[in-house]
């Protein structure tokens, strides 16, 4: 298993895992080295902007196209389809483990959408919960996901190499990319955000200049990695968010050679280099965007994935935690390790919450008291990494999502605490 890494974002990459393999100075010359076939692997239109452009050449042992017909799988994934609309606030509780044998594709939940799975725009988001590793390759015909693990080591084999991820670590997998989850340790469980628009990308940094944030070369991707296994293997596909599958008499995972910028990759978000005010004020939290997904609209938002981690707060005279605020954007936010700063409880890591557009909500009353009433000095919030996944367009619950036991049936209520403090004689 070669688990050496291609570091940069958005780089022309190449890799072999023979000598050779890669053909030099063209793409597809009559005859591929080792008699590999040659195939293209598109993430974007052929006639993008060079800027924006996303493809890999590939050199296999089998084209993909050698597959016979795929059928639909009775077992579908789990959450079901979109449910009433609400315009509530909500918080869910962790998932539970699941007790029967289950892995990535099965633990895979539903959890909100943008839009319904036949007819997939914005982003989709899922948790997963797993106890064994994939026996069968997977791939999404519907978006690029983005993996946030929050429990349990995975190791991901994909088309072009593999890659380890623990949590505090994120994976990109392009969309059609074909991979294999496998754990590392009993149970792993984390977050998925399926991205049905233009690829993830790293966000312009405007005055902050040409550093800070997240830095490319802390992405990494794998190098080549082939599997020459003439043993029947089941290819799953996510099709318009129904499962299809067909057996093949060989591994998919048999890409010898590659070159190109449409590549999985991991980064560790411990390597975020977070910046803040050093003044007053609390800044936007678009400071924390790791990785943006833009619309036609400049600054607007596909999806933003947003992170909250370690760092001082130093601000003088200033209300520290979040404001209180009401916002366009719609927001989802999970919990991977720790607190996060402005809630005192009921948001526990592996859970969720929603706050969708214009929807009020801000510090619960506990933190909110504390914060105003606190003497302020220099202070780490340590031990802590929450995540929002932020989009333009409205989340709207799946079914399991509004009747599952997770959902806290009070959460209004951490607002119900805070204080009347109005008078006005007192300035
Ligand atoms: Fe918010």
């Amino acid at each position: 298993m070669n688990l050496e890494y291609l570091s940069g974002f958005g780089n022309e990459f190449a890799s072999e895992a023979l000598p050779g393999a890669l053909p030099v100075g063209q793409n597809s010359p009559q005859k591929a080295p080792y008699g590999l076939y040659t195939e293209l692997f598109s993430g974007t239109a052929f006639t993008m902007a060079r800027s924006e452009a996303r493809r890999t050449w590939l050199y296999r042992i089998q084209p993909s196209a050698n597959h016979p017909a795929f059928a639909k799988l009775e077992r579908q994934l789990a959450g079901g389809p979109l449910g009433a609309v609400t315009p509530n606030r909500l918080r869910w509780n962790p998932l539970d483990s699941p007790s029967e044998p289950t892995d990535f594709i099965d633990g895979l939940v539903g959890m909100v959408a943008n839009a319904g799975s036949e007819k997939p725009s914005g982003i989709s988001i899922y948790h997963y919960r797993a106890n064994r590793s994939m026996d069968r390759v997977f791939f999404n015909a519907d978006g690029e996901l983005l993996l946030v693990p929050e429990q349990g080591r995975l190791r991901i084999a994909t088309e072009l190499g593999v890659l380890d991820v623990e949590p505090l670590e994120i994976v990109v997998l392009p969309r059609g990319l074909k991979f294999r989850v496998e754990l590392l340790d009993a149970q792993a469980r984390g977050y998925v955000a399926e991205n049905h628009g233009a690829p993830l990308r790293l966000p312009d940094l405007g005055p902050i200049g040409s550093n800070g944030l997240a830095n490319p070369r802390d992405f990494l991707s794998p190098v080549a990695h082939y599997e020459d296994l003439k043993q029947p293997t089941t290819l799953v596909q996510k099709f318009l968010g129904e499962l299809w599958a067909c057996e093949l008499d060989h591994s998919p995972l048999n890409v010898v050679a590659w070159h190109g910028n449409n590549v999985p990759y991991k980064y560790d978000l411990r390597r975020f280099n977070t910046i803040g005010t050093v003044s007053f004020d609390h800044p936007d939290p678009s400071i924390f965007t790791v990785l943006t997904s833009p619309t036609s609209t400049h600054g607007l938002a596909n999806l933003d994935f947003v992170i909250f981690p370690p760092r001082w707060m130093v601000a003088e005279n200033t209300f520290r935690p979040p404001w209180f605020h009401r916002n366009l954007m719609n927001e989802y936010m999970g919990l991977i390790q720790g607190a996060y700063d402005a809630k005192a409880e009921g948001f526990l890591p592996g859970g969720a919450s929603l706050h969708s557009c214009m929807s009020a909500h801000g510090p619960d009353g506990e933190t909110c008291t504390k914060a105003i009433n606190v003497d302020l000095a220099p202070h780490k919030i340590d031990n802590t990494m929450a995540f929002m996944f932020e989009t333009s367009q409205v989340l709207r619950p799946t079914q399991f999502a509004l009747q599952c036991p997770q959902l806290q049936p009070s959460y209004d209520a951490c607002w119900a605490s805070l204080p009347a403090t109005f008078n006005p004689n007192r300035r």
